[in-house]
């Protein structure tokens, strides 16, 4: 079988990070049936700076041919005062809208060995297995009206945030879906106290939940759900939420594996495309140190061999070997405790690579 995969390495830790999980798809994939053609592209402030544009035409292009694509992160200080449509920010939006990736899929999971390196108490976070399935097309991020406008001699500020049926039906079946395969529990978040995008969205989960009896479904505001994520994560299977709660608890989910170097996600439309990157942003802070987690993004890669190309075996064989590094002590500084080895992205990478074997 032969696979083509569209590799957007994008900005700051990106690349390093992105060679790394190439690497580990090149040594997990290398006897094995599976052939993988990885073909470059640009996006994000690499993009802008190459062609004048964060989500050129060509990579559109490249995105729509590819059986998958992986990406690393985009954005930095330099492009932040640029026009909004040609920030980086932007570049990842489109790809996401023009495949039409509007299930986003982050799991959060601790891997028992990194049980010290969360920022909570090891029993809170013991064994803890969250899927938090985004919508991620939709929502205050693609709404319209939206921009500056001029009212009452002052500037403001204003966006829309809308949800169809449709959206937050097929968003909410991804959801239900998965917790079939999990533990059956779906906990949708909202803010119908407030808002009327909220009061449809909830309706509709609970229209979808008919069609899965054995899943059960509860709804929780997303004030609540931030303090319960941090209380007691266990109580949760399967969280199903709109785009911007699904961005802020994401990361905040994250922390509890131990670092948001840690979080891996797929996105996925309903042709069977699929897009890959690590939950994290593009870290300027540390970018070109070669000191950035790659375990997101060589997650991620997983996800990509699982989702995309049916190879549930390889995506195995890739967790497994991450689990065998953790074992060894290896740890990059953001997971780092006294009693581990501190490694370079490059040496984390190794490190998987040789624990396929
Ligand atoms: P960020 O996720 O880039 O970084 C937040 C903090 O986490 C930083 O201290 C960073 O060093 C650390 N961090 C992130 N990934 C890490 C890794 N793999 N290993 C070790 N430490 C890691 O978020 P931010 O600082 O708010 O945003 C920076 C830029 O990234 C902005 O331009 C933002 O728009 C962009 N961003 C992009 C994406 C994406 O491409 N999907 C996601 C989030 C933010
Ligand atoms: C993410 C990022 C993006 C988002 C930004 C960079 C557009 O934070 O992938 O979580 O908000 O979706
Ligand atoms: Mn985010």
């Amino acid at each position: 079988m032969q696979k083509s995969i569209l590799v957007l390495p994008g900005d700051g830790i990106g690349p390093e990070i992105t060679e790394q999980a190439v690497r580990v798809l090149k040594a997990v994939t290398d006897g094995s049936d599976l052939a993988l053609n990885f073909v470059d592209g640009l996006i994000g402030g690499a993009a802008y700076d190459a062609a004048g544009h964060p989500f050129p035409e060509e990579t559109k292009k490249a995105a729509m041919a590819a059986d998958a694509v992986l990406l690393g992160a985009v954005g930095g200080p330099q492009y932040d005062n640029l026009d909004r449509p040609l920030r980086p920010e932007r570049g990842l939006l489109g790809i996401r809208s023009a495949m039409g990736l509007f299930a986003n899929l982050r799991p959060a999971i601790l891997y028992p060995q990194l049980a010290d390196s969360s920022s909570l108490k090891p029993e809170v976070v013991a064994g803890l297995d969250i899927l938090i399935v985004r919508e991620l097309t939709g929502g205050v991020y693609f709404g319209q009206p939206r921009g500056i406008r001029e009212v009452d001699g002052q500037r403001e500020g204003f966006n829309t945030m809308h949800y169809n049926e449709a959206e937050i039906e097929r968003i909410g079946r991804v959801a239900f879906e998965a917790a079939m395969q999990r533990n059956k529990k779906v906990c949708s978040v909202d803010k119908a106290n407030v808002l009327e995008t909220s009061e449809l969205w909830r309706e509709i989960m609970i229209r979808v939940a008919k069609d899965y009896p054995q899943v059960e479904l509860t709804h929780m505001y997303v004030d609540n759900a931030a303090m319960q994520l941090v209380r007691w994560p266990k109580q949760f299977d399967v969280m199903v939420t709109e785009n911007l709660f699904g961005d802020i608890l994401s990361d905040q989910a994250s922390m509890l594996t131990g670092s948001i170097g840690m979080l891996p996600s797929a996105s996925l439309n309903d042709k069977g495309q699929g897009l890959y990157e690590p939950s994290h942003g593009s870290a300027p802070d540390i970018a070109g140190q070669g000191i950035a987690n790659p375990l997101a993004t060589i997650l991620s890669a997983a996800m990509l061999l699982r989702y995309s190309f049916g190879r549930g075996d390889l995506a195995d064989k890739i967790e497994a070997a991450v689990s065998h590094v953790l074992d060894q002590g290896l740890r990059t500084a953001d997971i780092c405790t006294p009693q581990d080895r501190k490694v370079s992205t490059t040496q984390m990478g190794d490190a998987v690579v040789a624990a396929l074997d």
